[in-house]
């Protein structure tokens, strides 16, 4: 890490810096926002939102992309995705049944999921949703009961297995062999997955998906995937190849992915070379490409204590329970002052949350101004992916509101839990 600004790079489309050395974005200032809604707050350039459908719908065409709602789902960007031209991709009964509720129609919703159970099918074939990926046989047998007494073929993608690793943390490769996803290409569970459904007048094969992981840098590993699996599609009639998700971004200083225009570049240049019919669509699902850069979120720093002459913990408040990717993964973090973005931070100290366990940590060594102070507003950009959709309420702990802001306005999106919300379910 270093003592140098948090680079550009890492902030949303509309982060400024006003005239006194304030953070904005979306034209409005980050400590008023943090004063006005409280903290831990998740924080949206909603510009910056849309800037990245945009791109993604560019880049893959329209119908040929879907955003992946497991990284950031509420009501609001459900409907940012759709207005801005993308489809959806949900994998559970929860995400199916918000993205409805936002107003989204079946027809621009594919339902993925290993353990689908007949209530999350029955969902999405009641609202005719475009694709149902189908990564099991249990799951080919559910959806022929399901489908018997209907009036048309259920339209389905077989999940395929490439057996491909991917560069990236060993949770979230999903292409190798002996994934818990997909059919193997290897022992043949594919192609007898393709054999059943030839046989089988309720459901109609549409395509081939093969999502190999998350957070991959390398082009070259969704390349490979399509290689591995054009042999296989070759002789196969069907419209489309999807292959997934998985683009990366930079968290920290030096870290730089691929922008999604240049990773749909390579991917359409990857199907021409493994002489994919070019008949076939190609298609996406990108989600932490999307939101992770466009959010931040802001804490307030509790408490600053040295332990030795070399550990200094600083306290926010929040934590695992509105992060948990750094105890999880190990995923790295920047930090910086809103109310003094240009400062140099040449003080390390490690920032915790204030979770009853050592492993609740945000950011070890992290680098902040040497003058920050208890009651400071603390801000760690790229956080808008898998962050509020992993939070939990651990320690009883209400998870954050969400805002959108965009040309000096403010939308409360999600509203904070209160306490009562915590006791709600209890009988
Ligand atoms: N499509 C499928 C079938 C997926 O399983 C995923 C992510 C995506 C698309 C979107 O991938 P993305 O573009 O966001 O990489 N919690 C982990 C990430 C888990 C990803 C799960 N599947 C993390 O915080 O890094």
């Amino acid at each position: 890490m270093s003592s140098r600004p948090v680079p550009e790079y890492l902030l949303p489309d509309t982060h400024a810096v006003d005239e006194t050395g304030k953070s904005q974005i979306g034209g409005v200032d980050l400590v008023n926002l943090a004063d006005q809604f409280g903290t831990p707050l998740f924080v949206y350039d909603e510009v910056h939102l849309e800037n990245r459908c945009k791109e993604a719908v560019e880049a893959w065409g329209k119908g040929n992309v879907a955003y992946a709602t497991k990284a950031f789902l509420c009501k609001e960007m459900a409907r940012l995705a759709i207005n801005s031209g993308m489809n959806l991709d949900v994998s559970t009964f929860g995400e199916l049944y918000l993205a409805l509720k936002a107003g989204a129609h079946g027809s621009s919703i594919v339902l993925h999921g290993n353990n689908k159970s007949s209530e999350e099918l029955g969902l999405a074939i009641e609202n005719s949703v475009s694709k149902i990926v189908v990564d099991s046989f249990n799951e080919l047998d559910r959806l022929e009961a399901l489908a018997r007494g209907r009036p048309g073929p259920i339209r389905v993608m077989v999940r395929v297995t490439p057996g491909v690793e991917a560069h990236t943390h060993e949770y979230v490769q999903t292409g190798q062999d002996n994934s818990k996803f997909g059919f193997g290409l290897s022992g043949g569970y594919a192609k007898t997955a393709l054999e059943k459904i030839s046989r089988s007048p309720r459901l109609d094969l549409v395509g081939i998906h093969v999502h190999i992981g998350s957070q991959i840098f390398s082009t070259n590993s969704f390349s490979l995937a399509l290689s591995t699996i054009a042999d296989f599609v070759r002789d196969l009639d069907i419209e489309e190849v999807c292959v997934g998700g998985g683009l990366g971004v930079g968290y920290v200083e030096g870290e730089f992915a691929p922008t999604i225009a240049q990773w749909a570049d390579t991917i359409h240049q990857a199907a021409v070379e493994a002489e994919i019919n070019p008949r076939v669509r190609l298609s996406a699902e990108p989600g932490r490409s999307i939101v992770a850069k466009a959010g931040v979120t802001l804490y307030r720093v509790g408490t600053i204590k040295d332990v030795s002459e070399t550990k200094t913990f600083l306290s926010v408040d929040g934590g695992m329970s509105d992060n948990p990717r750094p105890v999880l993964y190990g995923s790295g973090y920047e930090a910086f002052l809103p109310r003094s973005f240009r400062a140099a931070r040449d003080k390390v100290l490690d920032i915790v949350g204030k979770h009853c366990e050592s492993g609740d940590f945000i950011i070890k060594g992290a680098n902040l101004p040497g003058d920050v102070v208890v009651g400071d507003i603390l801000a760690t950009p790229v956080s808008g992916a898998y962050g509020y959709s992993m939070a939990s309420n651990y320690n009883k702990v209400p998870r954050p509101a969400v805002v959108f802001v965009k040309a000096g306005e403010v939308k409360e999106v999600v509203r904070r839990e209160t306490h009562d919300d915590l006791i709600r379910l209890d009988l």
